[in-house]
């Protein structure tokens, strides 16, 4: 619609005359809306070059359902701490971009994902302001993975990122592979919850601003440890842990892990494309 297109560059505009001085809420933390408000550029989510570096993508892991209701509060009356997370999405010239659809999803508090209906699942967009804001809780713990939010985010006729959100200070952090510290959000207490905020940058050209080169295609985010990787000679088996870069053979053909986990039964690398990959 020219309509949204129209209005979407008015706020832009809107926001260019004021300087994203009404985005300079909070404070002491390097967030990209302090960067905008000081003139900088801002990264890429998380950490912005000037246009040339990829936006961190992060696999989206075997949890992810389409679909999830419209909503921001996903917080329900179960058991677990609350948790808001809060914080607005840039583009690649640091203007805030409405409408960006944000779809998250997570563990309960017992760190179980709700695989058949929808709980601690949703979807918002960010308001005129680019803001969003997440009522939750702090998602539990499961074997294999740091504490973690997993969201997906894409602007008006943009591809989509898919990445995830971590904690400070947890144990976790250091042992798993898919942690990146630069996706870390700021948290801190306010009262029996927690309050987490993080800045998106998408990788979407605006005015001004750089031109944005092609995006390449993301590479998986497994990282091998530099040595030989393990020789495909072992069996997936339920139960194991293996880590990104492991190899096994399952029926005859060979697998490299993409994430740490636990292997479950109905978790056969040919059933979980997130977490093995046809070697
Ligand atoms: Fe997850």
């Amino acid at each position: 619609m020219s309509d949204g297109m129209i209005s979407r560059k008015t706020v832009l505009k809107a926001a260019a005359a004021l300087g994203a001085a009404p985005l300079l809420i909070g404070g002491g933390v390097a967030l990209a809306r302090d960067q905008a408000g000081a003139g900088r550029t801002p990264g890429l989510t998380p950490e912005c070059h000037d246009g040339d570096d990829p936006t961190i993508e992060q696999t989206e892991g075997p949890y992810f359902k389409p679909d999830s209701p419209l909503r921001s509060s996903m917080a329900g009356d179960g058991p677990g701490t609350r948790l808001t997370v809060s914080g607005y999405v840039f583009g690649r010239a640091c203007w805030p971009i409405p409408g960006v659809l944000l779809d998250f999803w997570q563990a309960d508090d017992g760190g179980t994902y709700d695989n058949s209906g929808y709980t601690f699942r949703g979807h918002q967009f960010s308001d005129a302001n680019g803001a969003f804001r997440l009522d939750t809780i702090v998602p539990g713990l499961y074997p294999g993975r740091t504490r973690h939010i997993h969201v997906k985010l894409q602007a008006p006729g943009r591809p989509i990122l898919t990445t995830q959100l971590y904690f400070p200070g947890e144990p976790r952090n250091s042992t798993d592979t898919i942690y990146d510290a630069r996706l870390l959000m700021n948290v801190r207490q306010n009262g029996p919850g927690r309050e987490g905020t993080f800045d998106f940058v998408l990788d979407v050209p605006q005015t001004p601003g750089p031109t944005p080169t092609p995006t390449a295609t993301p590479t998986p985010t497994a990282t091998p440890t530099g040595g030989p990787t393990t020789p495909p000679s072992g069996s997936w088996a339920a139960g194991r842990s293996y880590n990104a870069g492991d190899r096994v053979t399952y029926s005859g053909v060979s697998y490299v892990c993409l994430q740490a986990h636990t292997a479950l039964v109905g978790w056969e690398p040919p059933n979980v494309p997130a977490l093995w990959r046809r070697v």
